[in-house]
C-alpha cells in the first residue's frame, strides 16, 4: 500500500519484482521485453480481480455432489491506452479471457497541452463492467486523467474503473489521485520521479519503442 491514497495497491510479489528488473534493464531485447510485460501483467490481473463476487453453484465430483464457487459473471473490460498499453492486454486476457477490450488513443495538443483523443472504440455496455485501464508507465498522469475521463463521458461508473501501470511517478498518482480519489490504482513499483523529458527514473525508457522495436 502507498501512502498518497488508501486506493493505490503496489503490487510487490517476488516473480513480478524478478521480471520487471529484467524489463528495466536496457539490455534486455524486444522480444523478451514484450513476454515479459504481458507476464507481468497477467501477474498483475491476478490482485485487481481478487474482489471479483463469487456465486455458490452445486457440481457432482466423481465422488459426491457438494457445492463450489464460481464468479459470478461480472463482466470485465480491458481498456489499454494506445499505443503502451496494447503490451499488457493478452496478459490480462489470459487470466479473464472474456474480457471484452477497448481502446483509447490520446494526444497532447502542442499548443494548448491539453490531452486530445483521436481513437475511442469501446464495448458499447461499458456501463455494466467493471473496466481494467491499462498503461504501463504512470508519468505525469495525463493520459490517465484523460482515458478516466472519457470512459465516464460515455457512460463508465467510476466505482467500476482501475488503473493498472507496471511503473509509477510520484507525480502521475498524485495526478490521478487528486482528479479522482476513489479510483484504485495497481502498479508494480513507484519510481523516484520524473525527468525534465518526462521519463520515469529509473523507469525502463519508453515503453511503446521497447515493446514495439521502434528505437
Ligand atoms: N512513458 C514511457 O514510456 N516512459 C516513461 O518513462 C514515461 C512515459
Amino acid at each position: 500500500m502507498y501512502d498518497y491514497c488508501k486506493n493505490v495497491h503496489v503490487v510487490d510479489h517476488p516473480m513480478i519484482q524478478h521480471k520487471l528488473s529484467i524489463i528495466r534493464d536496457k539490455n534486455t531485447g524486444t522480444k523478451d521485453f514484450k513476454d515479459l510485460v504481458e507476464e507481468i501483467s497477467m501477474f498483475m490481473a491476478y490482485e485487481v480481480t481478487r474482489d471479483l463476487p463469487l456465486e455458490e453453484i452445486e457440481i457432482e465430483t466423481p465422488i459426491c455432489k457438494t457445492k463450489a464457487k464460481m464468479l459470478s459473471g461480472k463482466k470485465l473490460g480491458v481498456i489499454p491506452i494506445l499505443r503502451a498499453g496494447l503490451g499488457m492486454v493478452n496478459g490480462i486476457l489470459k487470466l479473464v479471457p472474456a474480457a471484452k477490450v477497448g481502446h483509447i488513443g490520446i494526444y497532447r495538443d502542442p499548443e494548448t497541452l491539453k490531452p486530445v483523443e483521436y481513437y475511442c472504440k469501446l464495448p458499447t455496455d461499458i456501463n455494466e463492467r467493471e473496466l481494467i485501464v491499462v498503461d504501463p508507465m504512470l508519468a505525469t498522469g495525463g493520459s490517465a486523467v484523460a482515458a478516466i475521463y472519457f470512459l465516464l463521458q460515455r457512460g463508465a461508473d467510476i466505482r467500476n474503473i482501475k488503473l493498472v501501470n507496471l511503473i509509477a511517478a510520484p507525480e502521475g498518482i498524485k495526478a490521478v489521485t487528486e482528479k479522482y480519489p476513489e479510483i484504485e490504482i495497481f502498479v508494480a513499483a513507484v519510481d523516484e520521479r520524473l525527468n525534465e523529458h518526462g521519463y520515469i527514473v529509473p523507469g525502463l525508457g519508453d515503453a511503446g519503442d521497447r515493446l514495439f522495436g521502434t528505437k
